[in-house]
């Protein structure tokens, strides 16, 4: 099995990404050791903050994103980070290359009963001449991202990651401590019988979404005529990482529940590096209205509806908002 940096070059990706990749999957190993030693590690639990989100943070949040926020700011590769835990972008070095968004540990709510969570992280060029402290340098859409991926700490611990030349699949090995190339180039099947969406939202949903998913629930008695199974992960890594794998539609619909907060996920380190690794592996992944990595975005924390996965799904849902 090939290690990470010969399969990287056989993708042509410049020396300096490399670097870039290899320094964030360094802090990622050591976030997968803090998150397997769970109890041992008296890392369980909320501290007593909150994040600009208004979210309590967990201390493994915390830890998770201070693990890479530190190697990233010494590297020298980064102008640039923005994460979900920090209200503000936080500059680096003014001759870095790289900008880097990342939502250091998705999933927050599974750490404490033992299931899936992960590390997303988007990067895209610094732009010469704006200084490391601007903020509005991250106002790139997600089309413009040179790199794409997350890290699952699940099972066994993978690395999912595109750089713009397919999606492949990593696994940590822990034997020598590197990631090693299990899947070159994966696609997503076009059609599916999956669906994944937190079905308790729905009646806060646009009608669309409603019609849609009833259609759904209908199976081979409804407009459909197949039976549609349902999975809910609730950690964005973990239901992609099934999509990914074996095919289905994932959404965060937009639902009036807080009317001031209609959508969930995080256009930047969410839903864009999400998007990134789903369209190089053939699927699709949008909005009600747009290709999502063709927003331009306001904030560093915006958030979007997100509807992706096998291609033909995302498009029957679609359908139903024409
Ligand atoms: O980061 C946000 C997130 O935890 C995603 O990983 C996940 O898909 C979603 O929220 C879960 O939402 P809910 O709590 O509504 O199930
Ligand atoms: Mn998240």
């Amino acid at each position: 099995m090939q290690r990470l940096a010969p399969a990287l070059r056989e993708d042509n990706v410049s020396l300096d990404l490399i670097s870039l990749i290899k320094t964030i999957l360094a802090a990622t190993k050591e976030i997968s050791f803090r998150v397997s030693q769970a109890h041992l590690g008296g890392l369980l639990g909320s501290t007593l903050d909150e994040n600009i989100q208004g979210e309590v943070q967990k201390k493994l949040d915390v830890v998770a994103n201070e693990l890479i926020k530190d190697i990233l700011l010494e590297s020298g590769f980064v102008k640039a980070i923005s994460s979900e835990e920090e209200d503000d972008s936080v500059a680096g070095d003014e001759n870095g290359k790289f900008l880097v968004s990342f939502d250091p540990l998705d999933g927050s709510s599974n750490i404490d009963i033992n299931s899936l969570i992960g590390t997303i992280f988007s990067i895209h060029e610094a732009i010469p001449g704006m200084a490391a402290d601007d903020p509005a340098q991250f106002k790139q859409a997600g089309h413009k991202q040179v790199c794409a991926g997350y890290v699952l700490y699940g099972p066994s611990t993978m690395l999912v990651m595109t750089t713009g030349k397919g999606t492949h699949f990593y696994v940590l090995d822990r034997t020598h401590g590197g990631f090693l190339l299990v899947e070159r180039n994966v696609q997503v099947p076009q059609d599916t019988k999956e669906f994944a969406v937190n079905m308790s939202n729905q009646r806060f949903w646009q009608a669309p979404m409603q019609n849609y998913i009833n259609d759904l629930l209908a199976g081979d008695t409804g407009p459909r005529g197949k039976n549609f199974n349902m999975r809910w992960i609730a950690a964005m890594v973990g239901d992609i990482h099934r999509v990914l794998q074996r095919g289905g539609i994932f959404t965060y619909p937009a639902d009036s529940k807080n009317p001031e907060q209609p959508y969930k996920l995080r256009l930047m380190y969410e839903a864009n590096p999400m998007s990134y690794l789903i369209e190089q592996a053939g699927g699709l992944a949008m909005t009600s209205k747009e290709r999502i990595m063709d927003i331009e975005p306001d904030s560093i924390h915006q958030r979007v509806e997100v509807i992706m996965g096998s291609k033909n799904e995302v498009e029957a849902c679609l359908a139903y908002y024409q």
